[in-house]
């Protein structure tokens, strides 16, 4: 209403005194087009509501169309959700051909398949941003059948592990190689799809429950089809100016593992958490940390060091430094000799396999809440374990839209070396404020659980 203010000072039906064209025939034509327009907003108006209702939606579809990603986070939210798949329907499933594809599976894994209370919110929020996917919670009994089906070799391995919370570690290295897709932790919440992450870098996706099928991947005149680029709003991603990191670059149709940056200390062995992990199926980066571990675990390394995020650390420079280069032909040569290998059998000609790479993603991708010294600040609202964490704070004050993120890892610490911290898990079980509550309702909520 406020742009219109001044129109009665410009009436659409000329006095002759606003109008002051020297040209007879251009004053005809202003007033032909004046008339026309006058006809089509009275018959518009004449269609009543139903046609203004409809238009009216058309706007909000296309303004949140145009919105950016946390209005695609919502429309997602209003659609359905991913399908969940029991593991033992996946593990039937023959293995993956498309090896340059993520397929749109999403791993979590817990004791049993009671989540507690937040752990159920979480997993539903990225179900929602990523509704066409399908959502395999993986129980520690699920992990022991997919160690035996696709790894019998390495089941005394882990067996020996410490406790159930490094056979977690070592279990998602496994969906990876053998599945692909994503990997996340139960206290992680999706803001975005994930799908227009992998498109940013360059990487197609595909459903995992359907074979195959020529059309899906090859257009009319036989080519290889490229990517539908997802809509990225480009003004609201940040580059490396601003953070001094580069995005690092990615290739179109390779074989490639994403992993996630947590800080922007590259020096940090803690920086490359296990917390977030995504794959194409049969890369072979994989077998690095899992042979590590079969290598290292009579030494009396400490369990975090076998299977943690230090390992994964050490594992992600030894893959740079000895195996990502030209095609990655040396690590195919190493996947080669080893026990995994006749799951995705390597090719002797190089030039069969598709290249490989790894991606670390800048860390606003999927850790913008850092344990460590760059997220200190945060620690009071972004650290569930603490009585003030507030997850809409925390992801208001990090600046979530701004970045683009596409998830959030909270950093519930669930696990301690010999189970669960109970504190921690009173934190977890306690269900989140209320989607549109403010604080009172939680305090309310709190006091209710206190009485
Ligand atoms: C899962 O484990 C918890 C804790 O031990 C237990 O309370 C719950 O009943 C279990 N759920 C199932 C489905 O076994
Ligand atoms: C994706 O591919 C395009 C075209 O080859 C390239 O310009 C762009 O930099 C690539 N993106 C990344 C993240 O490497």
């Amino acid at each position: 209403m406020r742009a219109y203010a001044d129109s009665e000072k410009f009436p659409f039906l000329p006095s002759g005194r606003m109008i002051t064209l020297k040209n007879r025939p251009v004053q005809g034509a202003v007033l032909l087009i004046t008339f026309i327009f006058l006809t089509i907003s009275l018959y518009s108006l004449g269609r009543g509501r139903e046609a203004g209702e409809s238009a009216l939606d058309h706007y909000k579809e296309r303004f949140s169309k145009s919105a950016g990603i946390q209005s695609k986070a919502k429309e997602a939210k209003e659609a359905k959700e991913a399908k969940r798949l029991y593991a033992e329907e996946l593990l039937q499933r023959p293995l993956a051909t498309d090896l340059t594809s993520i397929p749109k599976l999403f791993h979590q894994s817990w004791m049993n398949s009671t989540l507690p209370a937040k752990f159920e919110e979480w997993s539903h929020s990225c179900r929602q941003a990523n509704p066409d996917w399908e959502w395999v919670l993986w129980t520690d009994e699920d992990n022991m059948n997919l160690v035996k089906k696709y790894a019998p070799w390495f089941a005394s391995t882990y067996d020996a592990l410490h406790s159930e919370i490094y056979r977690a570690d070592t279990a998602r290295n496994i969906y990876m190689h053998v599945f692909g897709g994503v990997y996340a932790d139960l206290d992680t919440e999706c803001v975005g799809p994930y799908e227009e992450m992998f498109a940013e870098y360059n990487t197609s996706m595909i459903v995992h429950n359907k074979p195959p099928s020529e059309s899906d991947h090859f257009d009319k005149s036989g080519q290889r089809m490229g990517l539908q680029p997802t809509q990225v709003d480009e003004e609201s991603r940040p580059k490396s100016t601003a953070t001094g990191l580069d995005i690092p670059s990615s290739a179109e149709g390779e074989r490639k593992v994403f992993l996630g940056r947590m800080g922007t200390d590259e020096d940090y062995v803690h920086s490359i958490p296990n917390a977030w992990m995504g794959s194409t199926p049969g890369h072979p980066f994989w077998v690095l940390p899992l042979e590590s571990c079969e290598q290292h675990i009579g030494s009396g390394a400490q369990p975090e060091y076998l299977t943690g995020p230090p390992a994964l650390y050490d594992r992600v420079r030894d893959y740079r430094d000895e195996y990502d280069h030209g095609r990655g032909e040396k690590m195919d040569d190493h996947y080669g000799k080893g026990s995994w290998r006749n799951l995705y059998p390597p090719s002797r000609d190089h030039q069969k396999l598709p290249p490989q790479s790894m991606v670390v993603l800048p860390f606003w991708e999927v850790y913008p809440y850092s344990w460590e010294r760059d997220g200190e600040a945060y620690r009071m609202l972004c650290w569930v374990t603490q009585d003030t964490f507030s997850a809409a704070m925390c992801k208001h004050v990090l600046g979530l839209d701004h970045w683009g993120s596409h998830s959030i890892t909270y950093w519930s610490h669930s696990w301690s070396v010999d189970g669960h911290w109970g504190e921690h898990m009173d934190a977890l079980n306690k269900p989140t404020e209320t989607p549109d509550g403010d604080e009172n309702d939680e305090e309310s909520a709190q006091a209710k659980q206190e009485d």
